[in-house]
């Protein structure tokens, strides 16, 4: 039995940090679960290198684009070996089997005769690499708020508005196929909304895998990306390997329409059989904040693993989130969660345990069925967690395990095993050899649940207890499997209690260090908060044709005071800003700067309004006008300002 699952391919224009080691952490636990089902599970994960935004990193570091993927490739692999959650393969775009296996299906598509040529007028934002579909000339991006660019070229099209039917129908025949449920709600409302043709070329860039006999035409990103996880299975051959279609595409929710939406239609009118699920988590959030560049909140996770380990950060990250939504990383709730846990209530459930075994009984498990209650409730709990892991409610699994070691704690202290080990009748002996094998049988099981999660450690436990270190199978997890007899071996603690106030400091520096060294790959300087990030683009971008004066004169800027700010629901970049610029009433204006700016720091603050821009709707906001702003690739937009006091309303020219 196979199971086949991906993690997103990582663009290799930036480093690894936390969030993307949170996808590739529960890809790593499903895998690890769905090897103790007794499946064959292979996880494929890999690097995301063409396009645009690698081909200007490594002109920035003076490295050819290849060069500077394989460095970046290299990272990424390296933090997952040493993370211990390295995929079974890892596949790099600029590999020849992925360029052979794009090239074998846009041919199969072109052949099926979902494919033409055409050519493409539109609007395009360069940051997001994103085509901004029904935009005027000056339209900003509605995902970062930039100003868009014209651009025309022939284009390879991909016939996606055919698709909006059988698209509808798979995600009411196989519900499953887009998780959860809010994500799926979301893709079906937007396909019902129609459907455009994809361009999937591009002849502006290089950096590509060339479409054959088409030159200079490349692929463009994700006609490209998404083939990454049919070349892990095989490619052409993939009927050979036996392991495609996947069984889970593993996503961050902002790559949900990509996964659900691009991929099952490319693979349709490829003929080949789709994806069974795909599964979208949510943000990892630093402090409440979304983590980004510009803010300088990123963190990396090698500093955690080398101050508290790995696997205090994968209990964490899965029990701490539920699975699906956006959740909070803070070095306090980790250090917190550990000491309250795994220090004192796994770790201390095993060693009052342990220790017990090998005073009364001489480190031997005694001969008992344990006792009824506390068997049933691990059965139980062997049911809901097996389920919820399914599920991908990693948190719900968890919280079922701990349920089940506090149960076990509340039981040894009532029934007082030290109190029983004093009498010498043998009904109190007999209730000892319960209770120790009952708390033994408990420590086994949950140890048996939780190795999805925390392997190495629950190995190290189950050592203690006298069992083989194998990783544990799903069909020992029922009660009674624990061998009266089985010998105790040398106990220690698992999880020694770790101390905030030395170990935050700790990961802290370290990722000061840390920080230093990912810059200085990417060729970066220091990585500082929010506004002073962007002393780093160091390339001039083009300058705009000449106008003449009188072009100029027809943008009218404006002198504004920002009466009110606040976030734009479902749109993380922008915010909804009120900006009286000396007329009856505030003007409403959406703006791309959410992640630079935080609503309380804007009102007050005079800024510069492009005022005779048409007005236009942003997530259904009237937008009427243009804040204007510092707008740099790789960081955020910096709002123009004024030294001196000006009057609202007065005229930029
Ligand atoms: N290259 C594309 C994916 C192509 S897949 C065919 C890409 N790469 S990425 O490097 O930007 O990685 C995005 C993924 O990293 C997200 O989907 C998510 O899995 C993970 N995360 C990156 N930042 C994250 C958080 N702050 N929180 C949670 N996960 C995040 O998109």
């Amino acid at each position: 039995m196979k199971y086949y699952l991906t993690t997103p391919i990582y663009y290799t224009n930036g480093a690894p940090h936390i969030g993307h080691t949170y996808t590739t952490i529960a890809c790593d636990a499903i895998r690890r679960f769905k090897r103790m089902q007794g499946y064959d599970a292979v996880l494929t994960t890999g690097a995301d290198e063409h396009g645009v935004n690698v081909e200007r990193s490594a002109a920035k570091v003076g490295k050819t684009p290849y060069d500077f993927s394989t460095m970046m490739a290299n990272e990424f692999r390296m933090h997952w070996d040493e993370l211990g959650i390295a995929g079974d393969q890892f596949i790099r775009t600029s590999d020849p089997e992925h360029e052979r296996t794009v090239q074998w299906l846009f041919q199969r598509c072109r052949d099926n005769g979902y494919v033409y040529k055409g050519t493409y007028t539109g609007q395009y934002c360069v940051f997001d690499n994103l085509y901004v579909n029904d935009a005027k000339p000056g339209d900003p991006c509605p995902e970062c708020g930039r100003p868009t660019e014209t651009v025309t070229e022939e284009n390879f099209f991909f016939k996606l508005s055919e698709f909006q039917e059988r698209l509808l129908q798979l995600y009411e025949e196989q519900p499953l196929f887009i998780q959860p449920e809010t994500r799926r709600n979301e893709v079906i409302r937007f396909v019902q909304g129609g459907l455009n043709d994809l361009s999937i070329t591009r002849t502006t860039i290089k950096w590509g895998i060339p479409v054959p006999g088409e030159e200079p035409h490349v692929f463009y990103v994700w006609f490209d990306a998404l083939i990454a996880y049919l070349t892990g299975a095989g490619g052409p051959e993939w009927q050979e390997r036996g392991f495609w279609p996947a069984d889970l595409h593993l996503i961050g929710k902002e790559i949900v329409r990509f996964h659900a939406i691009f991929w099952p239609a490319f693979l349709m009118a490829a003929g080949l059989p789709l994806p069974k699920r795909v599964f979208a988590h949510g943000w990892l959030l630093f402090e409440q904040d979304k983590m980004s560049k510009s803010r300088g909140n990123i963190v990396r996770p090698r500093p955690i693993a080398q101050v508290m380990g790995i696997e205090p950060l994968r209990y964490f990250l899965l029990r701490e989130i539920v699975f699906g939504q956006d959740g909070n990383f803070s070095y306090d709730a980790l250090v917190q969660r550990y000491n309250s846990d795994l220090a004192n209530g796994l770790g201390n459930l095993a060693s009052r345990t342990f220790a017990m075994i090998n005073q009364y009984r001489n480190g031997t498990i005694p001969e008992s069925d344990g006792d009824s209650h506390i068997a049933e409730a691990a059965t139980q709990t062997v049911q809901m967690a097996l389920d919820a892991y399914e599920r991908l409610e990693f948190s719900r699994a968890l919280d079922a395990v701990w349920s089940l070691i506090s149960m076990a704690d509340k039981y040894i202290v009532e029934r007082k095993p030290w109190v029983l080990a004093k009498s010498e009748e043998a009904a109190s002996a007999k209730l000892l050899d319960t209770t120790l094998y009952s708390a033994a049988e408990v420590v086994r099981i949950a140890t048996g649940l939780l190795s999805p999660i925390i392997p190495e450690s629950v190995a190290k436990i189950r050592r203690q207890l006298g069992l083989q270190t194998d990783a544990p199978v799903v069909v020992d997890l029922h009660w009674g499997h624990l061998r009266a007899g089985l010998k105790l071996g040398e106990t220690a603690a698992v999880f020694p209690r770790i101390d905030a106030k030395v170990a935050i400091p700790q990961m802290r520096d370290l990722e000061q260090t840390e920080v230093a060294r990912q810059n200085a790959l990417l060729g970066r300087g220091e990585e500082k908060p929010a506004a002073a990030d962007h002393s780093e683009t160091d390339g001039l971008t083009p300058l705009a044709p000449p106008i003449t004066i009188d072009d100029f004169v027809k943008i009218d800027i404006r002198v504004g005071l920002v009466k009110s700010a606040s976030p734009v629901k479902g749109a993380d970049k922008l915010l909804h800003l009120h900006v009286d610029i000396g007329e009856a009433a505030p003007r409403s204006i959406v703006a791309g700067i959410a992640l630079a700016y935080k609503p309380e720091q804007l009102i007050g603050r005079k800024v510069a309004i492009v005022a005779n821009l048409q007005p236009r709707k942003l997530r259904g906001i009237e937008s009427n006008g243009m804040i204007v702003a510092a707008s740099l690739e790789g960081g955020a937009p910096v709002l123009a300002g004024f030294h001196e006091d000006v009057p609202v309303g007065a005229r930029l020219k």
